[in-house]
């Protein structure tokens, strides 16, 4: 059974009238326990909209969200549960850090949950390891980290409540490089400890190639792709239609494959470019 699956969902932000516009439209999705789901989409497309259904903090206009196999609407107590089985971050996260300390934020979730001291204190470290925040930082003031590690205890905040899916909206946007791959190296290690369900929203095609074992394309409210990273990654035109840009690592491959060179085309980053191309040289050697 997916662990979360989207029936037939719309909203529209008012509902003053029906022809309003749909922020999001007819949406069908199935998401499998375990996975990890890129979504993209260009800007007002509707992935933060989609997101915010998934715990429960957006109820749809039109449809149904399940969680285990259960409308998360059935009841108070089941839209109440939602939102610590699935664990929300925000984008620009770090403007919702308010406590004094690091540890406090990052302790502020599973508090909420009620957990004893001792249990509360093994998420937080444990937690805080995954993003990569040091102990030595818990008595710090989030105020006086630098952005990326403000950004990193935020998401600690949310893994500390070791929610079975984790939703991570835009959690490299506004980072330099450095600060991206950290975080996207963080997000994989999670996932590959965990082994839960893991949901991330970006604005980088790239990005979702190096992380996802699924990718959902939004574009202009709609699901116009769900599929693995090699199938979406190969309708470069499509995409390119909807004004998101495949790799431009993805189109050099494309391009000499289209040229008569003996070239994968499932290439999206930098790194695979090179594999290929050392395997294709050292090839030509013999
Ligand atoms: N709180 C809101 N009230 C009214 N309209 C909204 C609200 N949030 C988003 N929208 C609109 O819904 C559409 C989808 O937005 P959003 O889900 O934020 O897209 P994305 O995350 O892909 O940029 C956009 O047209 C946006 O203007
Ligand atoms: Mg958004």
């Amino acid at each position: 059974m997916p662990v979360l699956q989207a029936v037939n969902v719309s909203h529209r932000y008012t509902q003053a009238s029906p022809t309003q516009f749909s922020a999001i439209e007819n949406v069908n999705i199935e998401i499998e326990n375990g996975e990890l789901v890129g979504i993209i989409g260009h800007t007002g497309s509707g992935k933060s909209t989609l997101v915010q259904h998934f715990n429960g903090l957006l109820k749809p206009t039109e449809g149904k969200i399940l969680l285990d196999g259960k409308d998360i609407w059935e009841s108070k107590k089941t839209v109440h549960q939602s939102r610590f089985k699935v664990g929300l971050c925000f984008q620009y996260p770090e403007y919702q850090l308010f406590e004094e300390t690091v540890y406090k934020d990052i302790a502020f979730g599973p508090k909420n949950m009620k957990l004893s001291e001792e249990e509360i204190d093994k998420a937080v470290r444990k937690a805080a390891e995954y993003v990569g925040i040091s102990a030595s930082m818990f008595q710090k003031s989030p105020f006086d980290l630098s952005g990326g590690e403000k950004r990193r205890v935020a998401i600690a905040g949310v893994m500390a409540m070791e929610p079975q899916v984790l939703i991570l909206d835009e959690p490299t946007a506004g980072l330099d490089p450095k600060g991206r791959d950290r975080i996207l190296d963080m997000i994989k290690a999670y996932q590959k400890d965990t082994k839960k369900t893991v949901i991330f929203v970006s604005h980088s095609m790239e990005d979702v190639a190096k992380l996802a074992t699924k990718v959902l394309v939004m574009n202009k409210s709609r699901v116009a792709m769900y599929d693995t990273v090699d199938n979406v990654y190969s309708r470069a035109e499509e995409l390119t239609e909807m004004g998101l840009n495949v790799p431009q690592v993805t189109k050099i491959f494309m391009s000499l494959k289209k040229q008569g060179v003996d070239v994968s085309q499932n290439i999206y980053t930098v790194e695979q470019g090179k594999a290929e191309l050392l395997r294709l040289l050292g090839g030509s050697k013999k």
